[in-house]
């Protein structure tokens, strides 16, 4: 069991996640929030954003990207290089674009962009443009404490090489089928990282997202995996 501070964590509902740091600052990951039909009304408004982690450029993930850091001005908007770049000519200052692999300081953070297995078209306008690669992110706190967020992916066994090398404590990992992983991998993908702790995201949000918490409680079962979900639901924090 950990005993290194951890944050707050907020699910906003579908993949995005708000995380209060021990000091007070605020991370926001994947900015769906205002358009975001799953989160709660009383939650739209966000009250400071310090940093923004992107982990791939459809619009259920970025689709407020823009207007929230016009507004908020956090100090660092992490994306890939291509998303960083569209997101410069849209007017979003303090955009620091990486890619796979690579690891920055974000407020005293680590955070390595890792593998997803997904795409990654902007859509701007009528038109979808070429917006690098899909990733996820390993995020490790100055006291140690470290997490996962897949963003959107399907399984790949990759995953534990993630969970060897970082040992997260908690994933957050997409379960709701059809464009992700589902409920059984989902559980495979929590033995691969060997996580204690997986807060299932992007499900319950549209009718083809059919994976649900319960669904992977008892998949990880099936599975003899010990994980404990977290089953959060919209406006719920851990
Ligand atoms: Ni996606
Ligand atoms: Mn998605």
């Amino acid at each position: 069991m950990s005993q290194h501070p951890r944050p707050k964590f907020t699910y906003l509902g579908h993949a995005t996640i708000l995380c209060e740091l021990p000091g007070g600052e605020t991370v926001l990951i994947d900015p769906w929030v205002q358009n975001n039909p799953a989160c709660p009304k009383e939650l739209k408004e966000l009250k400071r954003v310090d940093a923004v982690l992107i982990t791939h450029a459809h619009g259920d993930h970025m689709g407020d990207a823009v207007e929230i850091a016009k507004k908020h001005r956090p100090k660092t908007v992490v994306a890939n290089y291509e998303i960083c770049n569209w997101l410069t000519q849209k007017g979003v200052e303090n955009c620091a674009g990486m890619n796979l692999g690579g690891t920055q300081d974000v407020l005293g953070m680590q955070v390595t962009m890792v593998r997803a297995d997904h795409s990654c078209g902007i859509s701007d306008g009528d038109q979808t443009l070429y917006g690098g690669v899909a990733s996820g992110y390993i995020v490790r706190l100055s006291g140690g404490f470290t997490f996962y967020h897949a963003g959107d992916t399907a399984l790949f066994s990759d995953m534990q090489l993630l969970g060897e090398m970082y040992r997260p404590e908690l994933a957050f990992l997409p379960i709701g089928d059809y464009y992700t992983m589902d409920p059984q991998q989902a559980a495979r993908a929590c033995r691969f990282l060997g996580v204690r702790k997986v807060i299932p995201i992007h499900w319950g949000t549209f009718p083809v997202l059919t994976g649900t918490p319960e669904k992977l409680v008892k998949a990880l079962g099936d599975y003899g995996a010990s994980c404990e979900v977290i089953g959060l639901k919209p406006g719920e924090s851990y």
